[in-house]
């Protein structure tokens, strides 16, 4: 269970690979927060419309926004702390990183109308994730929020989020930038191409990877940033310090699906070796075995060819003859994804430090897009009555009852 984690740290990041439920995690944390009494904000990035427009973040800027405690009451949850909820808009963000560092309006507004660092702001690798990054330094500086909970871009590499800050230091390493401002750049291609073959070549690669092709406003944009780059390598050491720090846990969200896990695995690895121990796993959308009747099935555990055997059940418990064949062939495939699926969750656990808490959360019925759905979630994350023990909600989950149960153990059919 997470509640230790959550309540010991401030910081929590939801990691992961794409669509595994990072957004839904990340929410229903914050939420939970918000019920035990703590002052919760949660990033969101690119989160589902219904969800955004459920925590009333749809149509706003990328500040954060307290989630109206009526709202929150009305899906059954008196709050004894606040939820703030913001969404990551990348423009935006940029904008006020150079609006906050530039020395003047003059080099403000060349750099924000500069080609080069409208492309870059968009499209550079990395640059989703760094926004991110730097929205959290911004949450973290702030007093208002006691309990900050980062969700991260849908990314196939997980790590990219990690490496973005070195990526983008890189990018505006000295070096680099003081050749940027050689004078010659200014003048264009021609000018460029003349003085070197190499520069040149260089510069039509660069040209292809940003589709910015006046070599001008790329110099003109490094010789309007050069005053703020230290800005930036000073940024980068804070949020240095702000992923390594006590306070900070990060959540992996895995799916149980082998492709994901493997991924997961990989990731759980590298964190280890940037020093960025996992704090807890949740492995979501699983899908739960039924445990049968022994005296029907060897060990109480339905395989394939016992489709005679299910069907032999499914007739005797009076389902209409014309049904009995798909039902039955339907449960034996679904005993054997849920089956395989538990066998993958325990190998993954192996490899897994025993410190690291980590938690189950079934397949819902329904997409998880409003409050009320949210919760559905706590059951699975969080002890029973940590959020309720003082009056809480108590969550009217459905499938609540046998939550905490260890996944290796079966659930009976209804
Ligand atoms: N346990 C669950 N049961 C049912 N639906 C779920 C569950 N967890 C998440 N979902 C749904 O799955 C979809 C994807 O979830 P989510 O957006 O949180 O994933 P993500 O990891 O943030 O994706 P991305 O990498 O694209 O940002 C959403 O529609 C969400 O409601
Ligand atoms: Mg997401």
């Amino acid at each position: 269970m997470l509640e230790r984690l959550v309540r010991d740290h401030r910081v929590v990041v939801c990691v992961g690979s794409g669509g595994v439920g990072k957004t839904t995690t990340a929410a229903t944390i914050a939420l939970w927060g918000a019920l035990e009494g703590r002052r919760a904000v949660v990033l969101t990035i690119d989160p589902a419309r219904r969800l955004a427009n459920s925590l009333g973040i749809a149509d706003l800027g990328d500040e954060p926004r307290i989630v109206d405690p009526a709202l929150l009451a009305t899906a059954g949850h008196p709050v004894r702390g606040s939820l703030a909820a913001m969404m990551l808009d990348q423009k935006n963000a940029w904008d006020r990183l150079v609006a906050r560092h530039a020395p003047s309006d003059e080099v403000r507004e060349r750099i924000l109308k500069n080609r080069f660092y409208l492309n870059l702001s968009q499209n550079f690798a990395g640059s989703h994730e760094y926004m991110a990054i730097e929205q959290l330094c911004l949450l973290c500086e702030s007093d208002a929020y006691d309990l900050i909970v980062l969700d991260t871009p849908p990314t196939k590499r997980a790590l990219d989020f990690f490496e973005a800050p070195e990526r983008i230091r890189d990018f505006l390493d000295r070096r680099i930038v003081r050749w940027f401002l050689m004078p010659y750049l200014s003048q264009g291609w021609a000018v460029a191409k003349a003085m070197n073959r190499t520069v040149g070549f260089l510069f039509r690669k660069l040209e292809e990877a940003t589709g910015v092709s006046a070599l001008a406003e790329v110099s003109d944009f490094f010789s309007a940033m050069s005053g703020m780059f230290d800005a930036f390598t000073a940024r980068t050491d804070v949020i240095h310090e702000i992923l390594r720090a006590r306070s900070t846990a990060f959540v992996l969200v895995t799916g149980p699906e082998e492709q994901v896990l493997t991924e997961a695995e990989f990731f759980s690895e590298r964190m280890k070796a940037m020093q960025m121990p996992l704090g807890g796993v949740v492995f979501n959308r699983v899908h739960e075995e039924f445990a049968a009747d022994p005296a029907a099935f060897r060990g109480g555990a339905v395989t394939r060819g016992d489709e005679d055997a299910v069907r032999a059940a499914l007739l005797a418990a009076g389902v209409p003859v014309a049904r009995v064949p798909w039902l039955a062939s339907n449960f034996v495939d679904y005993q054997q994804l849920a089956r395989g699926e538990a066998l993958r969750l325990e190998q993954f656990r192996a490899g897994l430090s025993r410190r690291v808490p980590f938690v189950t959360v079934p397949n819902f019925d329904t997409d998880l897009h409003d409050l009320a759905s949210l919760t559905r979630m706590h059951a699975h994350l969080f002890a029973p009555g940590a959020a309720n023990e003082k009056g809480g909600p108590v969550s009217a989950d459905d499938s609540s009852g046998h939550a905490r149960k260890s996944r290796a153990r079966r659930r009976s059919p209804e």
